[in-house]
């Protein structure tokens, strides 16, 4: 390779992402604080006060803004805005507001996601995106967002990897702990629910924010088939994957989320092998996964559909190994653009360690919190990904392209 790395086109945004459940903290008339403290709940560690996101957001954006990024990526709580059915609560509006013009004035562009994992408990107790309401519902939801994401937010995504949540919906209505995951398939009525839900919404943002470019954000699982098992592949991905990402065809961009691949065999996926290099979530690591994810994407939405990498990252306690896989992970998204994918943004996962949905265990953050003092402390990756941030230009040699 020449030396002088590869330079992302002007605009392209650098950045990080967080969710709001998984930061805020007291995120308590949402489904998920019901679920994490219900009797016999299977999750492990409840969120409690997360990372306290609620109050620190103006540290956080100076954080971001200071460390060179130019876009940050979180999500807006339907819990707080509609803590029941009809009524709006102007205060949670205006925070969130607040943020959003904050992050403007710092220069950072804000990416406004709708609904990440977590539902009002009302809306999940009335039997959730299955439901006959659901599209209604979310789409009202969506009408009372509209007026803080006009004339200030360019890209809003609906819903955060609806296939996860068909998957998580679908293993929750099954009794959950025997059920095999990885062989799961999400039921047909939530996967049509969420996709109903999501144009609903787009319409109904589109009608309102003129500038607006609506979205959704789908989890990518790079599914390889193993030889002979191409047809096999095929169907495994579709309720998993392709559905959703067909659904996204009229949409204005669509997310890409990738941390890993998954094996398929002719009789399903495979388990990732015991001698493989793992992250602290279990996955493989496999940084080349995300420039797959893209090119997949973009095969299967097709040109018209502009590409956000709204997640990419890894959980590790040795930031090295971060800059390591993003560096490669970011050497394979550079490939995928000089094939002619169309690519506006890369947003890692995460700005901060957060609640890994049950655990504080799996550290994803660029930069550190401490769970006691709430203090932040950016770790060396958070540095390197600002500095290409700030120059647009991904370096050749160690922690960049090989
Ligand atoms: C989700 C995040 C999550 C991350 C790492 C994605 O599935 O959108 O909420 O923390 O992956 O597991």
């Amino acid at each position: 390779m020449p030396t002088g790395g590869f330079v992302f086109p002007e605009g392209f945004l650098i950045g990080a992402s967080t969710s709001a459940h998984q930061i805020e903290g007291n995120n308590v008339n949402s489904d998920w604080w019901a679920f994490e403290h219900r009797p016999g709940s299977p999750v492990r560690e409840p969120s409690g006060d997360a990372v306290d996101g609620y109050h620190r957001w103006r540290q956080d954006l100076d954080l971001l803004r200071d460390l060179g990024f130019t876009a940050y990526r979180f999500s807006v709580e339907w819990a707080r805005i509609e803590p029941q059915p009809g009524h709006v609560s102007r205060a949670a509006l205006e925070h969130y507001r607040r943020v959003i013009e904050g992050a403007r004035e710092r220069g950072i562009e804000p990416v406004v996601t709708l609904h990440h994992f977590t539902s009002p408990r009302w809306f999940t107790g009335f039997g959730g995106w299955a439901a006959p309401q659901a599209t209604e519902r979310f789409a009202a939801y969506a009408a009372a967002v509209a007026p803080i994401l006009d004339g200030a937010v360019r890209y809003a995504a609906t819903v955060n990897e609806p296939n996860m949540v068909a998957l998580m919906h679908t293993l929750i209505r099954k009794g959950g702990a025997d059920t095999d995951f990885a062989r799961l398939e999400p039921d047909d009525d939530l996967s049509a629910g969420l996709i109903g839900a999501h144009h609903a919404a787009r319409e109904v943002l589109r009608a309102a924010c003129p500038d607006l470019r609506v979205g959704w954000t789908v989890a990518n699982q790079v599914y390889q088939p193993e030889p002979g098992a191409e047809d096999a592949c095929r169907a495994h991905a579709w309720p998993r994957e392709d559905r959703f990402l067909e659904a996204a065809r009229g949409d204005d961009w669509i997310g890409v989320q990738s941390y890993t691949r998954t094996r398929v065999a002719a009789d399903g996926p495979l388990p990732v092998p015991e001698e493989a290099d793992k992250t602290l979530t279990g996955w493989e690591y496999y940084p080349a996964a995300l420039g797959q994810a893209v090119r997949h994407t973009a095969g299967v939405v097709g040109p018209d559909v502009p590409i956000l990498v709204t997640e990419n990252g890894i959980a590790t306690d040795d930031d090295d190994r971060r800059i390591a896989y993003t560096g490669a992970a970011l050497a394979g998204l550079a490939d995928a653009m000089r094939e002619g994918a169309d690519v506006r943004a890369y947003l890692h996962w995460s700005a901060l360690d957060n609640y890994e949905w049950g655990s504080y265990r799996p550290t994803f953050g660029l930069v550190a919190v401490d769970r006691t003092t709430f203090a932040r402390t950016p770790k060396p990756s958070a540095r390197w990904l600002g500095a290409i941030a700030r120059d647009r230009r991904l370096p050749a040699g160690p922690g960049g392209e090989e």
